[in-house]
């Protein structure tokens, strides 16, 4: 008897298992298997004191003494464009804040929000993380989004497409989304 129950409790315990393990395998996502993908040009332009027209963002503290510029923070709201030209007409702003936080090495963190208000999309894509800017390519998170980006989740690859000193770069973001709800 106590044998049959046994045998009944491993069944059930078997079938459980193979639920669980077929709804995770049915969550697996594919990295080259976006649900949508935008490719888009981030233009930074610090402000450097004189600039009061042209500059997008600026430093809101200052370089400490430990060196790669480590705790700086810049403020930004930058023009977003669909190709490399920084005079294109913008397709969403990115408004938000990075910061150095490294002391033998340029390396940033970035917590931004994409802010569409186009005809084409209406919603805002919020990204975040470190940004290992020495590195040819690095993948942020993209944590969140609302409009027509609600609910979404995914990477965005940053690679830096050109950079003026400290006074102008451009980042090509990658955004893979893999989570769509719209
Ligand atoms: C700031 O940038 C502007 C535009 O590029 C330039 O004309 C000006 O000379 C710069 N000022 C300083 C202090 O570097
Ligand atoms: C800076 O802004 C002025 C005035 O809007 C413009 O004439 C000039 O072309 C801009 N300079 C750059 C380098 O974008
Ligand atoms: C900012 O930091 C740099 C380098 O540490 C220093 O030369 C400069 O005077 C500082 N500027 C201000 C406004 O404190
Ligand atoms: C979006 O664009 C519309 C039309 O240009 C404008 O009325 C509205 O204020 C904008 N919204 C935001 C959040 O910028």
């Amino acid at each position: 008897m106590s044998n049959l129950v046994q045998k009944s409790c491993f069944t059930i315990l078997f079938f459980l298992l193979m639920i669980i393990s077929i709804s995770t395998h049915a969550k697996k996502l594919s990295p080259d298997k976006p649900c949508k993908r935008l490719v888009l040009y981030y233009h930074d332009i610090l402000f450097n004191g004189t600039d009061l027209a042209n500059a997008t963002s600026a430093k809101i503290t200052n370089d400490s003494a430990l060196g790669s510029h480590f705790g700086m923070m810049v403020v930004f709201d930058d023009p977003v464009t669909a190709d490399r030209r920084l005079h294109s007409p913008p397709v969403a702003r990115a408004q938000g804040f990075y910061f150095y936080d490294k002391k033998d090495a340029y390396n940033a963190w970035f917590a931004y929000t994409l802010v569409f208000n186009s005809s084409e999309y209406k919603g805002t894509l919020n990204i975040m993380g470190a940004d290992p800017l020495l590195e040819k390519t690095r993948d942020l998170s993209v944590v969140g989004g609302t409009g027509d980006f609600f609910m979404a989740r995914g990477i965005a690859t940053f690679r830096t497409d050109e950079a003026q000193g400290d006074y102008y770069f451009r980042l090509e973001m990658d955004i893979k989304l893999f989570e769509c709800y719209n």
